[in-house]
């Protein structure tokens, strides 16, 4: 399978992001959250992708710099913001280019950090945790393992299909299942999801990046867990709709879980 960088450098993926301008609803929670202190903040806006975060944070913070280890997504935000705010290629898991404390907020959105191994989610989390100063933000957003929905996505009958579907629509449907099941290495895609979540985290095919690559999931207690480990406090999450909430429940009726924290 090809790596997450190709898939990412590539026109037709980088072109998809650079046309996206929409804010999620977590996102914007978090910006009202932060409004009243991004002002005299400097802003990291990690894995950049297209710039679409770019459009709502970089007005508000004191000093923002995007960063994405794809040059085509760099390309594509330096063509659409001009001078305006300064992008560069730098990978979240080797900042040399930044100095410890360098940054007040880093923001890395739309869970590019799910594109990770394990070990390099560790790397990339304490790279962030080095380029913060002491109480400085993190946000991020990453897939839940514990979606209640998410054994429907290796179904026939997916979260979204409506009962109006033609056989084509079918025939198509069970190629891309049985394409999964053998990606995954696993023909019961509800058994691997438990023995993940036995672990509280680990790797899926699911058909993210037209399934070229596999995607991180993990539990919010396993993320807080992460965090608290690689120098993380006070961590908030927050559902898809945008409400903030600790509760399991609430949160597991979302394929993502936004997480806001502080560098300890
Ligand atoms: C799912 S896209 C999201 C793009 C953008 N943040 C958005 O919200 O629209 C993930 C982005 O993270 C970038 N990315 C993934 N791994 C990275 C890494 N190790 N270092 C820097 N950027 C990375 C990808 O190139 C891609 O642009």
């Amino acid at each position: 399978m090809l790596e997450h960088k190709i898939l990412y450098n590539s026109m037709e993926i980088s072109n998809d992001y650079g046309r996206r301008d929409y804010i999620e609803a977590p996102e914007k929670a978090i910006m009202e959250k932060l409004s009243g202190w991004l002002p005299a903040a400097g802003m990291l806006d990690m894995g950049v992708g297209g710039g679409r975060t770019t459009k709502y944070f970089a007005p508000l913070a004191g000093r923002y710099t995007g960063a994405d280890y794809a040059p085509s997504m760099i390309n594509i935000c330096r063509a659409k913001y001009g001078s305006l705010y300064p992008f560069t290629e730098c990978d979240a898991r080797k900042m040399d280019r930044f100095r410890d404390s360098s940054f007040d907020f880093v923001l890395f959105s739309y869970n590019g950090i799910d594109s990770f191994s394990h070990t390099d989610r560790m790397t990339a989390l304490k790279e962030i945790a080095r380029v913060l100063r002491t109480g400085g933000y993190f946000a991020f957003s990453s897939h839940n393992l514990n979606w209640s929905m998410l054994p429907d996505l290796f179904r026939l009958k997916g979260p979204d299909e409506d009962k109006h579907k033609s056989v084509a629509f079918y025939a198509r449907q069970g190629f891309k299942n049985l394409r999964l099941s053998y990606l995954n290495k696993s023909l019961l895609m509800g058994n691997l999801i438990e023995r993940l979540k036995k672990n509280e985290r680990g790797c899926l095919y699911d058909n993210s990046l037209n399934g070229k690559a596999s995607i991180y999931y993990i539990t919010s207690r396993e993320q807080k867990r992460q965090l608290h480990k690689n120098g993380f406090r006070d961590i908030m999450t927050f559902g898809r709709c945008g409400r903030e909430s600790g509760k399991e429940d609430e949160l597991n009726r979302g394929a993502w879980i936004y997480y806001l924290c502080r560098k300890r």
